[in-house]
């Protein structure tokens, strides 16, 4: 992984990036030190390194026998469901369907969603993984107890304990006393690591073994990031990247867009949106992250990114490699006009596109950030996961808040509870 800033450097003041970046390495050791702010939410720090063999074979067992089912449905929120439903996106095939299909609910209050979801389940051979840390989230709580009922009415209550695993607090929550009541298997999220840093966690690998990820491979990468980028220097790419995003929010640029250009991404977008938005949104502050896939959105977005207001910077995910292969063809006729293009690889058009949008952007006043990945397998996404875990941390602290509270999300349940009447 490199970070190229070629394109950032003259937006930024070059004085303070030298002592920002010694700052970053400051915030680095304070992480590793446990001494700054939330420093009792920083078990994913060394997390890939304390998961006991015993907790990954009990995950892939458990995982082995819910690959027996046809279907299986994960209900969680937030951190309880991104970061699978991003790695489960990134490792399906686009059109073919797996044999076991792994689908999500519990992440809105849509009734048709809902209804349509247990509509699918009739007379399918399916399971559930519940996961909440808290137990008391409203919309997974809410579609457990409708899928349960599924569940029950289908199988017979003797068969929830076989069909149904639990991912919530050791000890505590309405979770908890259901895995009791049952007799349900179940894992436990850590005390020390929130929502949004749980996904190589049990919070994640179970849905992933599931869907036939290889967890071990990932929390293998996830290891060596850790080794990397726990060092502390400047060269570190997860303080590069935390430091020009710093400097250019000083400057003004406050929304940051995630560029990507394979489809299948955009849940992992999803997840990086909620880990940097949900760790450094507060006391009024923070970037505001947003993404686009390119080149779709250059067809509805672009004319704003381009023109609009300049307030916006972008990091663009660059991939060295394909995982297969497709090229261009010539044509007699050349009706289409596009024999310029005889011999070359889809995957050279699509770099070009992106090459050609940063340079378009940039010359219209956008700062580009470009994350350099060579392919997109288990490697990669093990080691940016971790990447931007601690370069999230950094960046928090940088910002001077607490990246690993979120006090503004009980606003909302406030007013809803209490127009709910609870
Ligand atoms: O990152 C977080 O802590 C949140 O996004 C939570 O994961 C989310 O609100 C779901 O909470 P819970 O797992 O307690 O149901």
């Amino acid at each position: 992984m490199k970070i190229n800033t070629q394109f950032a450097q003259s937006f930024i003041d070059k004085k303070n990036l030298e002592s920002t970046l010694n700052e970053g390495v400051e915030q680095l050791h304070q992480l590793k030190s446990k001494t700054g702010k939330g420093n009792d939410f920083l078990g994913w720090m060394d997390f890939p390194n304390q998961i006991s063999n015993t907790e990954i074979q009990n995950i892939k067992i458990a995982a082995k026998n819910f690959q027996k089912f046809e279907t299986v449905v994960v209900i969680g929120i937030g951190g309880s469901y991104l970061g699978a439903k991003a790695m489960i996106d990134l490792f399906k095939p686009y059109f073919k369907k797996k044999s076991t299909e792994v689908l999500f609910a519990g992440q809105n209050l849509d009734e048709d969603y809902l209804n349509e979801l247990l509509n699918y389940l009739e007379n399918r051979d399916f399971a559930l993984i519940v996961i909440s840390k808290s137990g008391t989230t409203l919309e997974p709580a809410l579609a457990f107890r409708l899928l349960l009922q599924k569940l029950t009415l289908q199988f017979g209550t003797k068969h929830i304990k076989n069909r149904v695993i639990a991912i919530t607090d050791a000890t505590k929550g309405a979770l908890r006393s259901i895995v009791e009541q049952y007799q349900l298997k179940s894992f436990v999220v850590p005390n020390d690591i929130g929502g949004r840093y749980s996904v190589l966690t049990a919070v994640g690998l179970l849905p992933l073994a599931v869907a036939g990820i290889d967890i071990e491979g990932l929390i293998q990468s996830a290891k060596s990031a850790l080794t990397e980028l726990q060092k502390e220097q400047i060269e570190n790419p997860a303080i590069q990247y935390a430091v020009y995003r710093n400097l250019l929010y000083q400057k003004g640029f406050s929304n940051e867009i995630m560029v990507y250009s394979k489809p299948k991404w955009s849940a992992f977008a999803e997840w990086w949106k909620q880990l940097f938005g949900e760790s450094e949104g507060k006391e009024h502050k923070g970037i505001f992250p947003v993404s686009i896939n390119i080149t779709s959105d250059l067809h509805s977005l672009g004319q704003y990114i381009q023109d609009g207001e300049r307030k916006l910077f972008e990091t663009f995910i660059s991939f060295s490699k394909a995982q297969t292969s497709l090229v261009v063809n010539s044509s007699k006729e050349n009706f289409d006009q596009l024999n310029y293009l005889n011999n070359q690889s889809i995957h050279y058009i699509n770099r070009k596109a992106e090459e050609g949008t940063m340079k378009a952007h940039y010359e219209g006043g956008v700062p580009i950030l470009n994350i350099e990945l060579e392919q997109l397998d288990i490697k990669t996404m093990g080691e940016l996961i971790y990447f931007y875990e601690i370069s999230c941390a950094i960046s928090g602290y940088l910002l001077g808040v607490n990246p690993f509270d979120q006090p503004g999300v009980e606003a909302y349940k406030t007013q809803m509870f209490s127009l709910l009447g609870r």
